[in-house]
This record gives structure tokens, sequence and C-alpha cells, in this order.
């Protein structure tokens, strides 16, 4: 006879944007089905979307869900969260039966950790902007006692949103420095990219679509490829060209320093915020 897999449950408590976007990518790629999916946010028309389009349950309390669930996310802002351990470990879930996913920036394993009861499989994750439209780059990192389980769990479903990697804690401020912080470094770049070809009489809207394709269309090609950045930049650079007096000029300008640096700066911010 063939035994049924178990389905598994995922509690959502915060119905904001990443709360959201993790549970709607976890449900469209068939990670868990609508119906074994539980939300909560203190506002009840936050869940409006959900209900509507994803056909999920509403629960009236955060003790609610970590009673009916065995995964949750657990995505109020950083502030909201120890309140919210507080009640997940008044509510008689075990750590037995529940697994916590927290997507608080800056709240470490150890911090969260010491709101719940003891032995709570909890797992920290850092997820990013992207993963709104499917395309996140997001790190988790286990607590003491979530299992590889846990970590196979949390992969696929904050992979369901883009790619998930298990990091040491001790990385996770690099994270933040990163992916975290990440998107913001790109749009940068792609407003200066459209700048400069606006000032070289290109139209605005023709430049935009131009620079971000072209942002798309090269991280695509790492990725498809698998080659090393610097090998596809070689293949683009012919003998006295424009691409060797553009990266020249970028050199002149400390490209490169300049965004280690940014990585750095962020990531020593973020160390220091954890600390705060
Ligand atoms: N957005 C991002 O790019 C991003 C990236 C990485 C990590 N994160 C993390 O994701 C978490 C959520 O961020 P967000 O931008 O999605 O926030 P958000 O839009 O403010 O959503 C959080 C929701 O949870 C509600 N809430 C507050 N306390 C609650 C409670 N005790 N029980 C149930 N619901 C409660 C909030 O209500 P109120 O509005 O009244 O507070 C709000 O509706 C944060 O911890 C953040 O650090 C976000």
């Amino acid at each position: 006879m063939k035994l049924e897999a178990h389905a598994m449950k995922l509690g959502l408590i915060g119905c904001g944007k990443m709360g959201k976007a993790l549970t709607i990518g976890a449900i469209d790629a068939g990670a868990v089905s609508p119906a074994d999916v539980v939300a909560y946010d203190i506002h009840p028309a936050a869940l409006d979307s959900l209900l509507k389009d994803r056909s999920v349950s509403a629960a009236e309390s955060i003790a609610e869900v970590a009673t009916s669930v065995d995964v949750l996310f657990l995505a109020v802002k950083p502030h909201d969260t120890p309140a919210a351990l507080h009640q997940i470990r008044d509510s008689g879930s075990t750590a037995e039966s529940l697994l916590v996913i927290s997507v608080a920036a800056g709240l470490t394993v150890e911090k969260l950790e010491r709101e719940v009861a003891e032995g709570a499989r909890i797992i920290r994750s850092m997820p990013n902007t992207p993963a709104l439209v499917g395309q996140g780059a997001a790190a988790f990192t286990l607590g003491q006692t979530a299992t590889e389980n846990d970590g196979a769990t949390a992969r696929s479903l904050l992979g369901s949103v883009g790619v998930a990697v298990e990091v040491k804690e001790s990385l996770m401020d690099a994270v933040t420095g990163l992916s975290g912080s990440g998107p913001a470094y790109v749009y940068l770049f792609i407003e200066a990219l459209a700048d400069g070809a606006v000032q070289n009489g290109l139209p605005r809207d023709q430049a935009r679509e131009l620079a971000v394709q072209t942002v798309l269309g090269a991280a695509t090609m790492v990725r498809a490829t698998g080659e090393h950045p610097a090998v596809l930049k070689d293949m683009v650079t012919s003998p006295g060209g424009t691409t060797i007096a553009a990266l020249e000029a970028l050199e002149a300008h400390a490209f490169r320093a300049a965004c280690i640096e940014a990585v750095n700066t962020a990531t020593a911010r973020a160390r220091e915020m954890g600390q705060e």
C-alpha cells in the first residue's frame, strides 16, 4: 500500500509585503497547497488578497496559527518579533510540532531563541525584496535544535521565490551587505547607466529599458553559462574597442573598489545594528 505523503501545513504571521511574497511563492511553486495555509495579521484587511486570490484560511490569533501548522513564517517587523514569539511560546505548540522561520532583519538566532520555549526549532532567514517578483536571493541559518530536515524545508520554501542558501550565523551580516542591501546598489547602477545614455542623446524611457535589459541579460548570461564573469567580460572586449575603453574608465574611477566597499560598509552596519 502506498502511504500518502504528509502534506505540510504552513502558517504566516504578519501579512505584509515579505510574508505575502513568500507564502504566495510557496503556494504557486506547489510547495504547499492553499488549503494547508493559515494566515494571521493584526489587521484582518491585510489578508484580503491572500484569501481572495489563493483561498488560504484566516486565523484569529497567533496561537491559532502556531497550534495548527508544522512550519510558520514569522514576518512581522523586527521590533514586533519578540512579542509575537512570546505568543507562540504561550500557545501550547511544541518544539516537536512547530518550526518557526523568522525573516526579521538583524535578529540573531540567539535573540530569537531567547524569546521562545527552550528547545524550540527556529530558523533565521534573510530574504530580499526581489522575492516579491519571484527573483529573491535569501540566506538562512539553523537554530540550535533545528534539524537537517528543517533546513531542507526552509530551502524549499525560500527557494520558491528565488535562490536560498544555508550559511553560518556569523555570515548573516555579510549576506545583508550583499543580497539584503544589494538591490539598491543595482538600482543605482541601472539609473547611472541610463543617465550616461541620456547624456548622449537617448530618450529617457529607451535608456532605462536598455539599461534594465542589459543588467538582466548579463546576469542571465552568468547564470546560464556558469562561466566566471571575467571570462564573459573578456569575450565582449575586443582589442582597441569601445568596451576596453569603458572598462579603463570604470577602473580609473575605482568601480570595483566602490562595490567591495559598499558590501563591506553595509556588512559592518548590519553587525553594528545587531548589537544595538
Ligand atoms: N520588505 C523587505 O524588503 C524585507 C527584506 C528582508 C527582510 N524583511 C523582514 O520582513 C519582515 C516584514 O517586513 P514587511 O516589509 O513585509 O513588513 P510589513 O509590510 O509592515 O508587514 C508586517 C505586517 O504584520 C503586522 N503585524 C505587526 N505585529 C503583528 C502581530 N503581533 N501579529 C500579526 N501581525 C502583526 C503589521 O501590522 P502594522 O503595520 O500595524 O505593524 C503588518 O501588517 C520584517 O521583519 C523585515 O525585517 C523585509
